[in-house]
């Protein structure tokens, strides 16, 4: 299966994610490429308004998709809520969901944006088949094994 993993990280603890899943999809046998979604003009905290899209990957390669992206203030990253916004269709499409995030409390915006990435996906009639929330914290590295293993046996 040709997997694409599509990123926005403006520090890279998504993308060190988007790396280790990589890995364990590749020893599977599937075809894997890491896309990233980034701003014109560089990854900086961004007033929303005023974010463009520097060449939005092209995801009608993949049978299926992993979208990672990082929570920033209680939701999911601007950048890619307007990537995934002009996504089209994701009928048929098998779809996984990560973020990453600080703080360790439920209601920091883990959920939200997780939530806010399955709605728009959902609206593109993709098959939204697993979620994951790594909090950067000192256990991340069991969490994100854990995670791991799991995207591994949804393709
Ligand atoms: C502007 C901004 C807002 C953030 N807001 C939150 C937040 O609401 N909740 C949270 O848990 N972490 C928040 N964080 C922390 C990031 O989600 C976290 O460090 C994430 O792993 C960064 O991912 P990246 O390295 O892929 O960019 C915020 C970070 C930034 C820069």
């Amino acid at each position: 299966m040709k997997i694409g993993i599509i990123v926005h990280s403006q520090t890279n603890n998504t993308y060190t994610v988007a790396l280790k899943l990589q890995e364990k999809l590749k020893e599977a046998g599937n075809e894997i490429e890491i896309r990233r979604v980034s701003m014109v003009g560089g990854d900086r905290p961004e007033d929303k308004k005023k974010i463009q899209l520097e060449n939005p990957p092209d995801i009608s390669e993949y049978d299926a998709l992993i979208f990672g992206a990082p929570v920033h203030a209680f939701a999911l990253a601007p950048a890619m809520q307007i990537y995934m916004e002009q996504l089209p269709s994701l009928k048929d499409k098998k779809i996984a969901l990560f973020v990453t995030k600080k703080l360790r409390f439920e209601w920091t915006g883990g959920s939200r944006a997780i939530g806010q990435m399955k709605n728009l996906c959902h609206s593109k009639e993709g098959i939204v088949m697993g979620t994951g929330v790594v909090v950067w914290n000192k256990q991340r590295d069991q969490k994100i094994s854990e995670m791991v293993q799991r995207f591994a046996d949804l393709f």
